[in-house]
């Protein structure tokens, strides 16, 4: 398990990854004047760099990799050590081209770009890991070194691989999960199509086929991907635990653009979550989806502080349009990571590269060098880090819980659906986006997390769901819980196998309600209910069987039938939701369980401005970001850090800016809201 809060330095870490070995060495002696003047604290050195450190099998040259180890302590920076696994020198794949990676359709993968190998080889996790065991023992004990950083964003290109090896390491997989082929079959409905196997041998990963391959096979071959990945995490691991005692971590890539590693199931074999994130710059609502990754990211670290290992200044080199963070964006993305539970930020990288495929992505010294709007705000957020060092180590407070299962997501995108406008980013951001713009924090969670402590559980199309975690959900109701379940959950089993007796199988009994039949909506087709709301892509043919109807369709299909119902059971209350309602319709039914479950945000706080508190045992911080152009003022009493100045009663945060308020128990003779505290005055 974690080792909870072992990790962090004195104070919020703030750094980047640090190439050197792409820059004269003169260069080394710049790069560490201008960390200190940003205020740089952590840099992760060596990720890319395995074909320097081996330029042949078996011969190492680290000569470059101790003086710029030694450069960054003589500075007083610390380093967050790679174990240089992330990307096979060329050697590997000249000497052993069974170590590349295939496609589904059987396309090699050639070298030449990063991450070119197969999670499954032998050979290639011989040779990462003899290279793990040699970087360990060099420089365990180095000063510098704070923290060991396995390979990079595992997964990111080569998750799934349909080569030969895979192919056997994947009937490995299924033979420890069903024991015998009976068990197999049965799971994979094989009577289907007339694919029942006879030997293990006959069994392939799902490559193209002329149709639809069959979907456990495909369910199961997500999961064995997810966890050769995790596979190579646990392997360095061991190399690295018997051999140093800082702490381990990786970088997840948790957001709703990579979706193929289970990090649920990874968390326990890092010390520390780190996460990176990359906005999606078309996406209006990007800072909405960069809240969500990093509740997904604490939901991951089960509540505790966790490090951003990466994100950007401003634009990034791979998305067709690279467009530059607007003064102040950095400075909001970033905080609002910290307000959402990071205890660091980092980004990608320190210095911009000359050559090679990332050239045009940003970095904390910019082509133009330090004379720039880029390296003015790094050094405005290394001193708002460090007016927050206070903050290290809080959690963050959330009443309301999103229900996230990787399994579920892979189930639900699956082929041969009733509608492929049902996607698991659809309702999970409409629900959680409907939150924010309440002002409430969530934790976004596995549905195996222990609920009781939340007021209000919302779970988006949680299509594939467990036993265990359907009855738990019941329990949290019974024992007095708000919860709501929307469209296209409860339907299947972990095998993918419908739950019989009518739709939402698992939680049909919860709900009170029991479906004959989906009927979907075409695409742009528009549905009237009769509370005025409007919705599209889903409705269904649902009886109440207990529960109440709240709104019925007006119109399209089915006219008179029931499209939102509420529950009593026990305690609590189950709300299903079976069509797809527009944003007003959604921001006024989150508004209605709120008010229910008596949530509120932590302060009042004009649309466009976000609020979260984090909290210790004797105070709190209340983090405001001010996404609007405009002014906006709160009723908030306390000290903002980030200016030094008292707020008594009212904080005043200017158009794009961020504040951060410790919150200060009232004492007698306060000023009143709405006046110039006397400090504030003089
Ligand atoms: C990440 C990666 C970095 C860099 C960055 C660019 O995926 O870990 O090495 O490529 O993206 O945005
Ligand atoms: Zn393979």
């Amino acid at each position: 398990m974690r080792q909870h809060g072992s990790w962090q330095g004195d104070g919020i870490y703030f750094g980047a990854d640090y190439n050197p070995e792409q820059w004269p060495e003169q260069v080394w002696a710049d790069d560490v004047a201008l960390m200190r003047r940003a205020g740089v604290n952590l840099v992760s050195v060596g990720i890319f760099s395995w074909a320097l450190l081996e330029p042949s099998p078996g011969r190492y040259e680290f000569g470059w990799l101790d003086r710029a180890l030694d450069v960054l302590h003589a500075g007083g920076i610390r380093v967050d050590l790679a174990t240089a696994t992330a990307s096979p020198p060329p050697w590997l794949a000249h000497r052993h081209p069974e170590t590349l990676p295939r496609t589904v359709d059987g396309t090699v993968l050639w070298p030449g770009g990063r991450q070119g190998y197969c999670p499954s080889s032998p050979i290639f996790r011989q040779h990462s890991l003899a290279l793990v065991e040699t970087v360990a023992d060099r420089y365990a004990e180095h000063p510098a070194v704070v923290m060991w950083h396995v390979s990079n964003e595992l997964g990111c290109h080569n998750v799934h691989c349909y080569c030969d090896v895979s192919a056997e390491a994947f009937r490995d997989w299924l033979r420890e999960r069903y024991g015998d082929l009976d068990r197999l079959n049965d799971a994979w409905g094989t009577t289907f199509w007339s694919q029942r196997y006879h030997d293990w041998a006959e069994i392939n990963p799902p490559r193209a086929a002329p149709t639809f391959a069959n979907p456990t096979q495909q369910l199961d071959f997500l999961r064995f991907s997810s966890d050769a990945q995790r596979a190579q995490l646990r392997a360095e691991r061991e190399v690295l635990k018997r051999r140093v005692g800082q702490p381990v971590t990786t970088n997840f890539m948790i957001g709703m653009g990579i979706k193929h590693m289970d990090y649920h199931s990874w968390a326990a074999d890092v010390d520390l979550v780190a996460n990176d994130h990359y906005l999606t710059v078309t996406d209006p609502n990007a800072h909405l989806g960069l809240a969500f990754a990093a509740d997904h990211t604490r939901g991951v670290a089960g509540g505790d502080p966790w490090l951003l290992m990466e994100h950007s200044t401003s634009a990034v080199n791979w998305q067709p349009r690279n467009v530059a963070k607007t003064p102040g964006q950095l400075r909001r993305n970033s905080l609002t990571h910290v307000a959402r539970g990071a205890d660091g930020v980092l980004f990608f990288q320190w210095r911009a590269s000359r050559a090679g495929a990332e050239k045009f992505h940003s970095a904390l010294v910019p082509h133009a060098g330090p004379d720039t709007k880029v390296f003015d705000e790094v050094c405005r957020l290394g001193a708002d880090l460090t007016a927050l060092a206070e903050v290290r180590g809080s959690r963050v407070d959330a009443d309301v819980a999103i229900l996230f299962d990787w399994e579920a997501w892979w189930g639900v995108e699956l082929d041969s659906h009733p509608s492929v406008d049902v996607t698991y980013a659809d309702r999970m951001r409409a629900l959680y986006d409907a939150l924010w713009r309440a002002g409430v924090t969530a934790d976004v969670v596995h549905p195996s997390t222990d609920l009781s402590g939340y007021r209000l559980v919302l779970v988006p199309t949680l299509y594939l769901v467990r036993d265990a975690d359907a009855e738990a959900l019941g329990r949290y109701v019974a024992g007095g819980g708000t919860a709501l379940v929307t469209y296209f959950s409860g339907i299947v089993d972990e095998h993918d196998h419908i739950r019989l007796g009518g739709y939402p199988g698992a939680f049909r009994d919860l709900l009170g309600v029991r479906t004959e039949e989906f009927f979907p909506l075409l695409a742009g087709e528009r549905v009237a209910l009769d509370d005025g709301s409007t919705a599209d892509v889903w409705t269904e043919w649902l009886h109440p069987a207990g529960a109440e109807v709240v709104a019925s369709y007006e119109d399209g299909p089915l006219p008179g039938v029931p499209a939102l119902t509420r529950h009593r059971v026990g305690d609590g209350t189950a709300w299903y939701l079976a069509t797809r309602l527009d944003e007003a319709a959604t921001d006024a039914l989150v508004g209605r369980l709120l008010t229910e479950a008596g949530v509120r945000p932590p302060a009042a706080a004009p649309p466009g401005v976000e609020v979260v508190r984090r909290r210790a045992d004797d105070r709190s911080w209340l983090f405001v970001v001010n996404h609007t152009d405009a002014e906006a003022t709160l009723d908030v009493t306390g000290t903002d850090l980030l200016t030094g100045q008292p707020c008594g009663g009212t904080l005043r945060v200017p158009a794009g800016e961020v504040a951060v308020v410790r919150d200060e128990p009232a004492v007698s003779g306060a000023v009143p809201a709405g006046e110039p505290s006397p400090a504030a005055a003089a």
